[in-house]
């Protein structure tokens, strides 16, 4: 059955309970949101899908800065996070820095794509990194590799076809569609020569057995999530909050109804779902709050 009774949903966000919080344009984040979850069972978790600004790739810095302003403001109003996670390369590369900035109070934690490893790592010093328009064309990937392996060569291409075939639902998909659709970007880095492939873009996650069985043996695929999922911990831990027991809830923005895909998605990483509308709506009536 569905856990989607409204009251439960929002029993689940007491405002005591300072939850992590996910940010992601979509489902990228999900895969963030259920290593912690696994790992962290007494731990309370809104995971906010961003589903009314998808896609992320496709904005100007300043268009992504401005709705996670906005959003998170919206959250606030409803809960004190003591952790906020972009789990989103895009939301990262574009907004942690002003987001910081801007909620001084909240621990910020960013997703970095993993070119550091990959540089290291990669013999051949060709490195493929397979992101959004958005994070392929900022400097800030450039800036990592130069840090960390300057003489290496980095293929930065932007792959926005996988991210959406991701969202309408590709991680349930055939494996043979799955394939049509990783196959061209490993094909292309493997005739550059790379040996290392930084997944940056968290929905590709979704696909990860797909990227690494078309990959092997030849390349190796990098993500972030352990590092991130790291640093989440330590933050997590030193807050000052008392767990009582584990509740996770999937925060839909945007006005359209809860479509199956989510309510699918929602039951099969173990989370209540509900649109953030409709608890703005509550919250302003006065009624939920008490
Ligand atoms: N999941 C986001 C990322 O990691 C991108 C998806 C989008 O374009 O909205 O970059």
């Amino acid at each position: 059955m569905l856990r989607t009774d409204f009251s439960h949903c929002l029993n689940s966000l007491h405002l005591s309970d300072k939850p992590a919080l996910f940010f992601d344009s979509g489902i990228g984040g999900l895969p963030y949101f259920r290593y912690f979850y696994e790992r962290n069972s007494c731990d309370t978790i809104i995971y906010i899908a961003d589903r009314g600004h998808f896609p992320y790739g496709s904005k100007t810095r300043a268009e992504i800065i401005s709705i996670l302003i906005e959003l998170t403001n919206r959250v606030l109003k409803h809960v004190t996070p003591r952790v906020s996670v972009l789990a989103c390369n895009t939301a990262s590369v574009s907004a942690l820095g002003a987001l910081r900035e801007a909620f001084p109070s909240i621990p910020w934690v960013g997703t970095v794509p993993a070119v550091k490893p990959a540089v290291l790592a990669s013999k051949t010093r060709c490195v493929g990194v397979l992101g959004t328009d958005r994070t392929i064309e900022d400097p800030y990937i450039m800036e990592l590799a130069r840090q960390y392996g300057p003489d290496a060569k980095i293929t930065g291409l932007a792959a926005s076809d996988i991210v959406h075939f991701v969202e309408q639902g590709g991680e349930i998909a055939p494996e043979a569609e799955k394939e049509r659709m990783v196959f061209p970007y490993i094909e292309q880095l493997r005739a550059a020569g790379a040996d290392a492939l930084v997944l940056g873009c968290t929905h590709f996650l979704l696909l990860l057995d797909t990227f690494r069985r078309l990959a092997a043996p030849d390349i190796g695929i990098y993500d972030s999530i352990e590092g991130v999922i790291r640093r989440v911990e330590k933050i997590s831990k030193t807050a000052e909050t008392v767990q009582k027991r584990r509740r996770a809830v999937l925060l839909l923005t945007g006005s359209a109804p809860i479509e199956p895909l989510w309510r699918k998605r929602a039951y099969a990483f173990g989370l209540d779902i509900l649109l953030l509308d409709s608890l703005d709506s509550l919250y302003f009536s006065d009624k939920v709050f008490k």
